[in-house]
């Protein structure tokens, strides 16, 4: 999705830089336009840097013999036609009477009037200014025509006075935009270690064991869990794929590698997805030379440590674990033991020898499985699934109340409680036990 940041000229103007990142972190592409006010704060060539993008300072083209860094013609209609979203920040007290009363002297203000796409305003100025009736007359002008204001914070401002006017944090403002484009931003505050690709085992200089595996289904769940605001950390197998950017890539090639790179990697994360397709087997021995044909050959294959067992023995309390189980027969029958042996909180099924889906196909079809659930994910994009399964992972991580039937041993060994207490689960999680029926032995766990 696209988003046009108008940078008005304030003494936050310089601040907006981190409003682009922060809007780029989201996977949403940007473009500036500048007053001519913002350039005495900040030079356009900040914002050009950072987007890859001419910044639009003036509706009117650069002079001949200019070199200008601006082209606009009839770039207000092209843009307000562009965009998916306009944030203006930081918006000035003068940009936002403009907006208030239709003025379109300059680029912004012009497009602000083109577009019909959401707008947002961030508005940051003194005190005074922020309290003075115009300005909030304006305001309510705008509010009233839908357009969003990202109220500005209170404390120590740049004119020395204390009070309401600071621009909101840039973080703050991503999120607006990406509510306001439908988009949610419910993994906030996580880190979400993703493992991709197909792992590749050595035969010998030039050969290798490999398989079927693209990686789409790992990107596209790193695509999407940044964009709903988690910190990614994607542990990729060989792919042909450019990572989405801004997430954290670390690059394997075998099974052990993977393996050390998870491990190293897990005590950072929060949720675990391991989408990865890991070699079971490795060559027992991988040849200094190229192999030559010499009649037929047979090799002995090692197992390889298995990755998800060692990721569930050394989770931490709070941590979620989802695997992805790849499977030509009895999906739902192999999934579900899969689960319960490996221990994890839910696994994705695929059954890949559907036509059309699954490997390096870019739809999927599968099951999300729990102990207790299994919720069909019918056939779509990779990327719709990805959603779809991190839809499922902001289930698991809500806080939830379970009333459950277990025995008073289950619990730690502690007496059966009968007020609040914590206890814990043989795989380390805690959980609150807030009230107990004692003759029946069941008790809610949140
Ligand atoms: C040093 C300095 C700092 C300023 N800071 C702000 C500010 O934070 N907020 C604001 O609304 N106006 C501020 N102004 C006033 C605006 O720059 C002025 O109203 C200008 O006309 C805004 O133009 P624009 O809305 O087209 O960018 C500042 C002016 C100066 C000289």
């Amino acid at each position: 999705m696209k988003v046009m940041v108008g940078v008005s000229g304030g003494i936050a103007a310089y601040k907006a830089a981190e409003v682009v990142r922060a809007l780029q972190k989201h996977a949403l592409e940007v473009r500036v336009t500048m007053t001519d006010s913002a350039r005495q704060f900040i030079q356009p060539l900040t914002f050009a840097a950072l987007t890859g993008h001419k910044v639009i300072t003036s509706l009117w083209p650069a002079p001949d013999g200019e070199s200008g860094d601006s082209d606009a013609s009839i770039e207000h209609i092209a843009e307000a036609q562009w965009a998916d979203a306009l944030v203006v920040a930081p918006a000035t007290a003068n940009t936002l009477a403009k907006f208030a009363h239709g003025l379109a002297d300059d680029f912004l203000t012009t497009m602000y009037l083109a577009t019909t796409a959401p707008v947002l305003v961030a508005p940051a100025m003194n005190v005074n200014m922020w309290e003075h009736p115009a300005t909030q007359a304006n305001l309510e002008t705008l509010r009233q025509r839908g357009v969003r204001v990202i109220e500005p914070g209170a404390g120590y401002l740049a004119c020395g006075m204390v009070g309401a006017g600071r621009l909101a944090d840039p973080e703050y403002i991503a999120s607006a935009v990406l509510n306001a484009l439908g988009r949610s931003h419910d993994l906030a505050g996580e880190v979400v270690l993703i493992t991709a690709g197909g792992t590749r085992e050595a035969l010998d200089p030039v050969r290798f064991l490999g398989n079927r595996s693209s990686g789409k289904m790992g990107y596209a769940l790193a695509e999407a869990a940044q964009s709903r605001g988690a910190r990614v950390i994607l542990i990729s197998a060989p792919s042909a794929l450019y990572p989405p950017a801004h997430v954290e890539l670390v690059k394997v090639t075998t099974a052990d590698e993977m393996r050390a790179a998870v491990l190293s990697r897990m005590p950072e994360a929060t949720v675990i997805v391991k989408s990865a397709a890991v070699a079971d087997y490795r060559p027992s021995i991988v040849a200094d030379q190229k192999l030559k044909r010499t009649g037929p050959m047979t090799i002995e294959f090692l197992p390889t440590e298995d990755i998800l067992a060692e990721v569930v023995r050394q989770r931490r309390p709070g941590q979620l674990i989802v695997g992805f189980a790849a499977e030509t027969q009895n999906p739902l029958e192999n999934g579900r033991a899969k689960l319960l042996k490996k221990g994890v909180d839910a696994i994705v099924v695929n059954d890949v020898s559907r036509v059309g889906i699954g490997f390096d196909s870019d739809q999927n079809g599968a099951t999300f499985l729990t102990a207790t659930t299994a919720i069909d994910l019918p056939e779509m994009s990779k990327r719709k699934m990805a959603d779809r399964v991190l839809d499922e992972v902001v289930g698991l991580r809500r806080p939830q109340s379970l009333l459950v039937e277990l025995s008073v041993a289950e619990l730690s060994g502690e007496a059966l409680p009968s007020k609040s207490q914590t206890a814990s689960s043989d795989q380390g999680s805690e959980f609150v036990v807030k009230a107990a029926a004692s003759s029946r032995r069941q008790i809610i766990i949140e």
